[in-house]
């Protein structure tokens, strides 16, 4: 069982809870301060520059397959205990995912997220972030972690949104996305230059019988 809480909730949950609730999205430009997303930017690097990332796959389990024509990215899963700042982040995930639990009912059980590191020229097709053996994300979450990034870079998110409404989001460190990972399809537009970023899913329990 969860202990007391040991720090003060983070001001936003609530918002992006709403958010989720009106339109099935929500977007925070500083969601968290730069201090800690540095550092998890150097946790990223690190890892690339000893070799830790993979090509990222397309699909879920024996299907899976590596398809630069449809994603380019390099990627590793995180898991706790790892880095501090990892850590750091993994909590307050968790305590986002009791919040929209507790505002939407969605059933959140887990969250699972990676780093994923776009060399320039690297995009990922338009796609939903619900595979067709396996409907348990819910809800898509992705922290960016590049100072500095100028329109020019390119690298959008670009989320396809009802009406016909595109809305791209520049990867800037510190903004947040989050939204249903069954009803916003979404691309990332080709970057001209090294793209970082946290992406993650909360997950509810799986449809099996037992
Ligand atoms: C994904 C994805 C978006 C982004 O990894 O499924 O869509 O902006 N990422 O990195
Ligand atoms: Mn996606």
């Amino acid at each position: 069982m969860r202990a007391m809480h040991t720090s003060p909730e983070h001001p936003l949950l609530s918002t992006i809870v709403d958010d989720l609730a009106t339109r099935g999205w929500s977007q925070q430009a500083l969601f968290l301060p730069l201090e800690l997303v540095g550092a998890l930017a150097a946790e990223c690097r690190r890892r690339h520059a000893e070799g830790e990332l993979n090509p990222a796959g397309v699909g879920r389990g024996a299907a899976q397959e590596v398809r630069e024509a449809i994603r380019g990215d390099q990627i590793q899963w995180i898991d706790p205990g790892q880095a501090e700042p990892c850590d750091r982040y993994l909590e307050l995930m968790d305590n986002l995912r009791q919040a929209i639990n507790q505002g939407l009912f969605l059933g959140l059980e887990d969250f699972e997220c990676h780093f994923a590191l776009y060399p320039p020229g690297a995009f990922y097709r338009r796609h939903l972030d619900r595979f067709r053996d396996d409907d348990r994300r819910m809800v898509s979450v992705v922290l960016y972690l590049n100072e500095c990034w100028q329109p020019e870079d390119g690298g959008q998110l670009r989320m396809f949104l009802a009406d016909d409404v595109e809305h791209d989001v520049q990867p800037e460190a510190c903004s947040l996305v989050v939204f249903l990972s069954g009803e916003v399809p979404h691309e990332v537009l080709p970057a001209n230059r090294e793209r970082l970023s946290l992406t993650g899913w909360f997950r509810r329990r799986g449809n099996d019988p037992f």
